[in-house]
């Protein structure tokens, strides 16, 4: 390890360089209070490429050979933190308002969609999938998938493993633990997720700033303390395509701290607190 590499100061200039770069990747929004987050961060990538200044990390992530590295920078300024059963109001809403027409769809053969975007380390959508398939068993027979997608392939890649240290699932019930968790093979202190509900959800890498390549609506989207990285701007560039993305009544589901300022402008209408549904009556106004 090199001790240059460790102590490398990252300058002003060198900062709103990174800073523009993350943002016009990945949404990031990074302010001049983060400076010093970004660089203890980012020291890691440092001593990983052996190099020894901040300056020469700018100009390689900034350019062609550097695409490999800015996944891992975008990866190194993500925040990653989720626990199991965030938020559990949205579960209950999910239960009231989609239950009864998955239901439907289970007795006709229809399939059901949810999407978690921004799915971190896997506890959301894990936590939709046991919810749903306690309280709706016939679900885990039906046409039934969940898409969880992040931009950070570490977290991507921790999320298709499923396995969590017992500490981490504290907020599982006992019968989630025993009835979809398994002890991890040679991980002691570990459980991982049955492969009967693993196989309900596919982990993708997917930027949401990018194209969305799925062809099929969603009953419901969650896309919880995500878009509070993100500026007005962004989020509002986001709103149209998630309306898009959801099937006439499906339900959109955003974290405690994150906002749709005029959701019927964009063509939902609330249901209960940062939950949403796109409207029938309401079409999206072309917001560019
Ligand atoms: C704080 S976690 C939220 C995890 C989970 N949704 C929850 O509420 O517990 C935010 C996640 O958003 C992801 N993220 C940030 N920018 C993104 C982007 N442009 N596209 C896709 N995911 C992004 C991060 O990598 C991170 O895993």
């Amino acid at each position: 390890m090199s001790a240059g590499a460790t102590q490398a100061t990252l300058g002003l200039d060198t900062f709103k360089d990174i800073a523009a770069l993350a943002y016009r990747e990945s949404g990031l929004l990074l302010v001049p209070e983060k400076l010093l987050m970004v660089q203890s961060r980012l020291r890691h990538r440092l001593r990983a490429l052996q190099i020894h200044d901040f300056d020469q990390y700018a100009s390689l992530v900034c350019s062609d050979p550097g695409r490999d590295e800015l996944r891992f920078m975008i990866s190194a300024l993500t925040t990653n933190v989720s626990h199991f059963f965030r938020e559990p109001h949205h579960f209950d809403l999910l239960t009231e308002h989609l239950l009864p027409i998955f239901r439907k769809k289970i007795a006709t053969g229809q399939r059901i969609r949810i999407w978690s975007a921004g799915c971190s380390n896997g506890q959301e959508p894990y936590s939709i999938a046991m919810h749903l398939c306690r309280t709706e068993p016939a679900l885990a027979r039906a046409d039934f998938r969940i898409l969880a997608t992040d931009i950070d392939p570490n977290v991507v890649a921790f999320a298709t493993r499923g396995t969590y240290p017992e500490q981490q699932l504290t907020a599982v019930s006992e019968a989630n633990k025993s009835g979809f968790f398994e002890q991890a093979p040679n991980n002691a202190g570990c459980l991982t997720v049955q492969d009967y509900l693993k196989k309900i959800i596919s982990f993708r890498e997917l930027n949401l700033l990018g194209a969305w390549p799925m062809r099929q609506t969603f009953d419901a989207i969650f896309c919880r303390n995500v878009v509070i990285y993100f500026d007005t701007k962004t989020q509002e560039k986001l709103w149209p395509r998630f309306k898009e993305a959801l099937a006439q009544d499906g339900m959109f589901f955003l974290g405690h701290s994150e906002r749709i300022s005029s959701p019927d402008s964009f063509g939902f209408s609330t249901i209960g607190p940062t939950a949403y549904k796109a409207d029938k009556q309401l079409s999206a106004i072309r917001h560019n």
